[in-house]
């Protein structure tokens, strides 16, 4: 397997990922200091054969993403480019238009990745190599997920003995199966054949998208084509903003495992923590654990960070306090100021649970607890509150002494 595809979506994509992807496209979204989808490209680039990665999306190339791949190029030596799409054309609508470039020098198989999914990618895409035979035409990552968890996600039954995908459906409105689709595969390339069946009953109809999941993984199951590789360990997929926090914590215990250095030694962090070599951080200020701090933040005395991601250029005050919260660029943290949110807790006793939640709201309107998060430029001042909000980007709370509980601030 000589090549990967990764799918980072575009604009009108990662709506659930708001206010923070407002500011920046989410695939270059800062988890443990590093944008979400370079951790991908370096599981990519870890495996051997890789020689060429493809980032398939409907963003402009801005120069912010322009000089993402062409650091990325360097860094990993590997062949890395970003296709634009006309529009958005769906998971494999996408793969559909560019299927000139993915088989060029022979490709026979390929790894398909969607970037908001998060697991020991470079373990599992090996590992998936070695499981798959050659008339597993397609093979897909399965994770199995709490029961009321499943509907969000493509249900898959899988034959325990063959590990064939029997049934296939995409988020069903009642419970199927707590398998499901966990965003990874590895297709032959016999999937644009029947993908082009699909593309040419559509032409002229005006709808050019079309749906690896629901338009050719729900037919093709039971057919002996479709197999699922079961991933035991880790799995999550980064949907809401909040769920950023704990894909950062995770990816900071995986640095333990690949990339030690990339986690401070200071002796006021406790736990894993990253620190962006620019930011400045006064020896009595204690951070941690699962805190990853962005470029040129300041973070003055006295003051607390656990279980958080703080942005570019944010100034945490003396003796403000930050627990489960994302503070967004360019913000400021007033002194004696409390920020915090409700951390994502796994149940220990329920080991498939994730850590997605996909509702903001409960049934009769109210907020649910939540990660707090201030968008960009927001300025909270001096000896507040704020607990379980979600605040858009450049506010001024002015005159807000009384705090700011369970609301979202537009
Ligand atoms: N380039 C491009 N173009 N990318 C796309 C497009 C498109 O038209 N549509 C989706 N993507 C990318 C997204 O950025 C994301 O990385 C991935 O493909 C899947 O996105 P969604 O279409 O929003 O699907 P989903 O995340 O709700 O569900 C999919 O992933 C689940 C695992 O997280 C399905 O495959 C489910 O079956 C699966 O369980
Ligand atoms: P668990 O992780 O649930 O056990 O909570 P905890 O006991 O660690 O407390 P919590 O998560 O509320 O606080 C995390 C850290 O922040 C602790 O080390 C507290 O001492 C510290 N902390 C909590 N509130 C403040 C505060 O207002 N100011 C400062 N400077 N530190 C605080």
């Amino acid at each position: 397997v000589s090549k990967a595809v990764i799918l980072v979506g575009g604009p009108g994509k990662g709506t659930r990922f708001r206010p923070l992807s407002l500011d920046i496209p989410k695939p270059l979204f800062p988890i443990a200091g590093l944008p979400l989808v370079q951790h991908h490209i370096e599981s990519c680039a870890s495996i051997e054969t890789i020689k060429e990665i493809l980032l398939i999306g409907f963003f402009q190339p801005t120069e912010q993403l322009n000089r993402f791949v062409r650091e990325m190029k360097d860094e990993y030596k590997l062949n890395i480019r970003y296709l634009q799409e006309y529009s958005l054309l769906g998971t494999a609508g996408s793969i559909y238009l560019f299927r000139d470039l993915i088989l060029t020098s022979g490709t026979e198989a390929f790894f398909l990745i969607f970037c908001d999914i998060f697991c020991d990618l470079r373990g599992i895409l090996s590992n998936m190599i070695a499981f798959r035979e050659k008339w597993m035409n397609y093979l897909v990552m399965g994770v199995q997920v709490e029961n009321e968890q499943s509907m969000n996600y493509g249900c898959m039954g899988v034959n325990p003995q063959t590990n064939e995908v029997v049934h296939y459906i995409e988020k069903p409105s009642s419970f199927v199966s707590n398998h499901i689709n966990g965003g990874v595969y590895l297709l032959s390339t016999e999937v644009f054949d029947d993908i082009s069946k699909i593309f040419q009953e559509r032409v002229g109809t005006g709808n050019d998208s079309i749906s690896l999941e629901s338009d050719i993984l729900s037919k093709q199951a039971g057919q002996g084509k479709v197999f699922a590789f079961m991933n035991e360990a880790f799995w999550m997929s980064i949907k809401s903003a909040g769920s950023a926090v704990y894909a950062s914590r995770i990816m900071m215990e995986m640095y333990k495992k690949y990339h030690p250095n990339r986690l401070s030694t200071d002796a006021n962090c406790d736990g894993n923590v990253y620190i962006h070599p620019s930011a400045k951080v006064h020896p009595s200020a204690k951070l941690g654990p699962h805190v990853s701090i962005g470029s040129n933040v300041v973070v003055e005395e006295g003051a607390r960070v656990k279980n958080s991601i703080i942005l570019d250029g944010v100034i945490i005050k003396k003796h403000a306090c930050v627990l489960s919260s994302i503070v967004g660029w360019h913000s400021t943290v007033g002194s004696w100021t409390r920020v915090e949110g409700t951390p994502t807790q796994l149940h220990p006793d329920r080991p498939h649970a994730t850590t997605d939640n996909f509702y903001l709201f409960d049934d009769n309107g109210k907020l649910l607890p939540t990660i707090t998060i201030l968008g960009r430029d927001t300025i909270t001042p001096d000896e507040t509150i704020i607990r379980n909000a979600i605040i858009l980007p450049g506010k001024e709370l002015h005159g807000m002494k009384l705090g700011l509980q369970n609301q979202i601030l537009l």
